[in-house]
């Protein structure tokens, strides 16, 4: 079920881009996606922004330097592997020219392809109904927003930690969302440290629960 959706979100934002571009509106197509990472049948998924440049190359989201992010997100919550589904809001790499002539660099999402790749999410999350969703960063957090048409305010200073529940899937199963900061903005802000140690142990503790 994951593969066909795949297959056909992929020709969706394709020509949802295909469009858009021939209004004078966007650039081309994206050159790669990069799909979710497990078998559909994980209880916890994991949602990031956009896979980067080792993740294009690998065709899977969190590898080179963000594997280490996973790493630490996995010896640290608890979570074994195979109960962690991992994907991204966007599925493609957010891109801009690079300094250097022929280089890439990465670039903030903008709110059209967050709109773009919203179904894709949601019906990620339909199919594989997992009981704990945790997201990495604001735009992992307006994705899962817009994707449930949740009344989620992408405020990640106010919501970061906090066990959030009572959104609810197409048929109406509830599960429970817990917000992280991004990992990758502890690096530039350091302040942020403490609370996304904290915010990690309610999500251990949550996952303790359903495992
Ligand atoms: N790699 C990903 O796949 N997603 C992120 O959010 C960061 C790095």
């Amino acid at each position: 079920m994951l593969r066909r959706l795949n297959m056909d979100a992929r020709k969706d934002v394709a020509e949802k881009y295909r469009e858009a571009a021939e209004l004078g509106k966007l650039p081309d197509v994206p050159a790669a996606f990069v799909f979710g990472d497990g078998t559909g049948s994980e209880k916890i998924v994991l949602v990031g922004e956009a896979p980067g440049k080792d993740e294009v190359r690998e065709g899977r989201p969190f590898v080179g330097a963000a594997g280490k992010i996973l790493d630490d997100f996995l010896k640290r919550s608890g979570i074994p592997r195979d109960q962690l589904y991992i994907t991204n809001s966007v599925k493609y790499r957010l891109a801009r020219p690079g300094k250097r002539q022929g280089t890439l660099a990465n670039r903030p999402v903008k709110k059209f392809e967050l709109e773009y790749c919203s179904s894709w999410l949601r019906n990620e999350l339909d199919i594989i109904r997992p009981a704990l969703v945790v997201t990495l960063g604001n735009t992992a957090l307006a994705a899962v927003g817009m994707a449930l048409g949740a009344e989620l305010k992408d405020n990640i200073g106010e919501l970061h930690g906090k066990a959030l529940s009572g959104q609810c899937f197409s048929e109406g199963q509830a599960f429970t969302l817990i917000p992280l900061y991004h990992p990758a903005s502890l690096i530039y802000n350091r302040d942020l440290r403490d609370d996304y140690e904290k915010d990690l142990q309610e999500v251990k503790k949550c996952a303790q629960s359903i495992l």
